[in-house]
Formats: structure tokens, C-alpha cells, sequence
């Protein structure tokens, strides 16, 4: 996609840009010469990171901001208009898990985790769509493997990864016609603080990452692996070698994925913080 073509100062908008994929992804694209508007609820983090993409000759402006509210990403828009940018490119990234046995959770438990991981991506679009409008743009949303596979504990999450994924397929044939593309974005397991944060949103900075370092993808590799990936103009980028090996085998070898899977979380706690459905 030739990103210079339509708006004077091209730009992304990246939701959830305060910590791991999002931060990874808006030091990728400021790398690149766009201008990246970072939104988050966290404005502390967003304007160390802005400040940081500045003194490497980067644009980026922070705006504190929350998915599950409605208004605050039409706010970001309309602020980014009166300094002349118009996004081309959105990034529906923020989001967390909810995670434990289905029986043991509550219904309050899925519809927080719908309300970010699911409104909140469509929330972006309904905000975000004119802006993408006019710069014929493209829309894209953070999927996950788990949103082609669902596992013992992790209904919650896969469920709004489940969904998100059937919103981008139709996005497809939706935008279209308007002249906005859609790309879904399918990470395994990547460095971020996602297995830090509990059913609540709460952050544990010092618990570690239950994945074994050397099943994470870096941050910084996998920014890169999807920037060329929405810039190609790509329907869905799965990311990481792991996840590629689940969604083949989840496509094509539904039956035995399922298998697995249950054995490998046989004599699991019942209340993991993760299991391995791809984050
Ligand atoms: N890391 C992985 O292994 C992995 C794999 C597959 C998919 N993903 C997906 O990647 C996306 C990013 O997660 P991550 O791994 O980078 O986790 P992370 O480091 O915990 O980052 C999550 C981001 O989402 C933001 N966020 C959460 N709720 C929000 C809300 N209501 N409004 C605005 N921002 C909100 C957080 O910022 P504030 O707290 O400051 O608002 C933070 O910037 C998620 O959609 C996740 O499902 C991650």
C-alpha cells in the first residue's frame, strides 16, 4: 500500500499502544515515517513512548483513551484533524484475557471481556471509519491464534478472538465498496505483559510469563512481521512459526488439534493463569 499517495502527514491510530504488541507496533511504524497516534488509558506510558519515538526523529502524539467508552476514539480523530493528520491506517489492538474453566466463570467475566476484546474493536471501527474513508485506508484488527483455536480455560478469550475474526472476514466485503481494506492480525505467543494481567485488567508486573522464553516471539520482530504484512495489504497475518503449525493443524486436522490439546492440559490446575490456545 503506497502510504504517502493520500494524506499529507500519513498516519496510524493504535489502540492499546501503552505496553507490548501495541508500543512494538507504533515504534515499527514511526520507523517508517508515519505519524503514530497512540491511544491507551495509561497517558504516562503513552508519553514516554511518544517522547522516546521523538528523540529518534519519530512523530508521534499520545492521547489518553479507552475502548470501552464511547466517544474517546472519535476524540483522538477529531484531535488528530486540527493538526492536519488524518489516519490511514487503524490499528484495533487493545485488549487482554480473561482466563479459568467455563463453569467457573462468571457471565460478568465474558462481558468484560467482550466489552474491550470485541465493542472496543468495533467501537474503533464506527469511530475511525469516516478518517479511513476519505483516505482509503485500511482497517486492522488483533486477532489471535486462539481465534482459530479454543482450549481447556481459555473459552473467554477465544470466544472474542473467535469473534473479532468472523467481524474481519465480513469487513472485507463491507469496506470495500468504501474503498477500505481489512486485515486481521493472528499472533501466537508474543513478549508483552498480556499473562501479567488478570480477569480483571489488573497489572502483576512481577509475575512471570508462565511461556518459556523461547516459545515468545521478540516484540520488536513480530511489529515488524505485521507492519509488512498491513502494508502488503494482507487479509490475515499469522505470526510466529507455532501459531502457523496450530492454524494449519486446526484447519485441516480439527479432530486431532482438539485431541492434543486436551491431553496437553490434562492435570492442569483448574484455575491456570494461561494454557497454551495460543496466548
Ligand atoms: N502477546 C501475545 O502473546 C498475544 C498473542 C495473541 C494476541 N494478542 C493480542 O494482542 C493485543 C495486545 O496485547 P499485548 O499482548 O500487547 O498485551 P499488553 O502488553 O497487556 O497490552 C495490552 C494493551 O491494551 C491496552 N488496553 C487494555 N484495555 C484497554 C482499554 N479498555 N482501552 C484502551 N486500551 C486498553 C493496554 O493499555 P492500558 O492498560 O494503558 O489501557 C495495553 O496497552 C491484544 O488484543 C491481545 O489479545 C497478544
Amino acid at each position: 500500500m503506497d502510504v504517502e499517495s493520500v494524506s499529507p502527514i500519513p498516519a496510524v491510530l493504535i489502540t492499546g499502544a501503552s505496553s507490548g504488541i501495541g508500543a512494538g507496533l507504533a515504534r515499527e511504524f514511526a520507523r517508517r515515517g508515519l505519524h503514530v497516534a497512540l491511544l491507551a488509558r495509561r497517558a504516562d506510558h503513552l508519553e514516554i513512548l511518544a517522547r522516546e519515538i521523538g528523540a529518534t526523529g519519530g512523530r508521534a502524539s499520545a492521547h489518553r483513551g479507552d475502548v470501552t467508552v464511547d466517544g474517546d476514539i472519535a476524540g483522538v480523530v477529531a484531535a488528530l484533524a486540527r493538526i492536519g493528520v488524518v489516519p490511514r491506517i487503524v490499528i484495533a489492538n487493545a485488549g487482554f484475557g480473561v482466563v479459568g474453566a467455563a463453569q467457573r466463570l462468571t457471565i460478568e467475566d465474558y462481558r468484560r471481556q467482550f466489552e474491550t476484546n470485541v465493542f472496543g474493536v468495533l467501537r474503533t471501527l464506527r469511530e475511525s471509519l469516516a478518517a479511513l474513508e476519505s483516505t482509503r485506508g485500511r482497517f486492522v484488527v488483533m486477532g489471535s491464534i486462539a481465534g482459530h483455536l479454543s482450549g481447556p480455560g481459555g473459552s473467554a478469550y477465544a470466544m472474542s478472538k473467535f469473534a473479532v475474526r468472523a467481524f474481519a472476514e465480513a469487513l472485507h466485503g463491507d469496506l470495500k465498496p468504501l474503498g477500505v481494506g481489512c486485515t486481521l492480525v493472528s499472533p501466537g505467543f508474543i513478549d508483552s505483559d498480556i499473562r501479567r494481567v488478570d480477569n480483571r485488567g489488573g497489572l502483576h508486573e512481577h509475575v512471570d510469563d508462565p511461556i518459556p522464553a523461547w516459545l515468545r516471539m521478540r516484540t520488536d520482530e513480530a511489529a515488524r512481521v505485521m507492519a509488512n504484512g498491513i502494508l502488503r495489504g494482507r487479509r490475515e497475518v499469522v505470526v510466529t512459526f507455532h501459531g502457523k503449525v496450530i492454524v494449519f493443524f486446526a484447519r485441516h486436522f480439527p479432530r486431532l488439534t482438539r485431541w492434543l490439546l486436551v491431553r496437553a492440559n490434562r492435570g492442569a490446575r483448574p484455575e491456570p493463569r494461561r494454557r497454551a490456545t495460543g496466548d
